[in-house]
């Protein structure tokens, strides 16, 4: 009932799960790297179970990227949710402001009338972040809600692209290589089976407070992306998947 407006494909949610062994799985019909249509509604479901998950004083972290752009754009709620907070998961100035974690998670507490706290700091940052922490209480601030969010929504890339679109040296894109790294999500990069190859700057949420998350959502379609997903959902069985037709047949016949 949740997701009636939208043409959700059960039988194959149902096979992804399985094969997978995650707990949910959402499955919209068609291609969202083709069909923007198809994007909305991947985005309009994930914002669907992000809603219904929200609970009072709830801190939600997300992430950047077009996938996550399209989420907060489509989130829309009849109740204004005074007490969440929304704040990005990482850093990420530097990289295309509309797709920055920051931008997410200012439309996305607009559309839903929550807060947010945003982090002023590049992803790639250099230097020992605790200690500009400790200089400037509003990096501070959101450093420490990072560490207490309980519902995370997250957007999932493969490691070739976002190795690039991320500017990572060529020492670092041949080590990706050489490890087979196959996904990149919050700035970590993984092979098939969820090992850390390589974490990408320093600022923001770390593998070990992902794991311990209440509430996890990650969304992603698009073919190109079922190893992407596999290698993500290696990580927690507990995760919530949003993902499209076109690649859960991919992941389905990859198995
Ligand atoms: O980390 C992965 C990215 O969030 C995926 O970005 O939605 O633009 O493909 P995208």
């Amino acid at each position: 009932d949740l997701f009636k407006k939208i043409m959700i494909k059960p039988e194959l949610s149902k096979e992804v799960s399985a094969i997978l062994g995650v707990r949910d799985c959402y499955v919209v019909s068609g291609n969202s790297s083709l069909s923007e249509f198809t994007l909305k509604d991947l985005a309009k479901t994930a914002s669907d179970v992000l809603v219904s998950t929200l609970e009072p004083n709830s801190i939600v972290g997300v992430t950047g990227g077009h996938t996550m752009l399209a989420v907060s754009e489509q989130i829309s709620s009849k109740k204004e949710f005074k007490d969440v907070t929304v704040i990005p998961a990482r850093g990420g100035l530097g990289t295309d402001l509309k797709t920055q974690a920051n931008t997410v998670a200012s439309k996305l507490a607009q559309n839903i009338g929550a807060n947010y706290k945003l982090l002023y700091i590049p992803d790639s940052i250099g230097q020992d972040v605790n200690e500009i922490a400790s200089k400037n209480k509003e990096i501070k601030d959101t450093l420490d809600l990072i560490e207490m969010i309980d519902i995370f929504v997250f957007g999932i890339g493969r490691a070739d692209v976002m190795a690039k679109r991320r500017n990572l040296s060529e020492d670092n894109i041949k080590f990706l290589e050489e490890n087979h790294a196959v996904a990149e999500a919050f700035g970590h990069f993984f092979d098939i089976e969820g090992n850390d190859i390589l974490e990408y700057g320093s600022a923001g949420l770390s593998l070990k407070k992902y794991l311990k998350i209440d509430k996890v959502i990650g969304v992603a379609g698009g073919e190109e992306k079922a190893e992407a997903i596999m290698a993500i959902s290696s990580l927690r069985k507990d995760i919530t998947l949003v993902i499209d037709e076109a690649v859960a047949k991919k992941i389905i016949f990859n198995k």
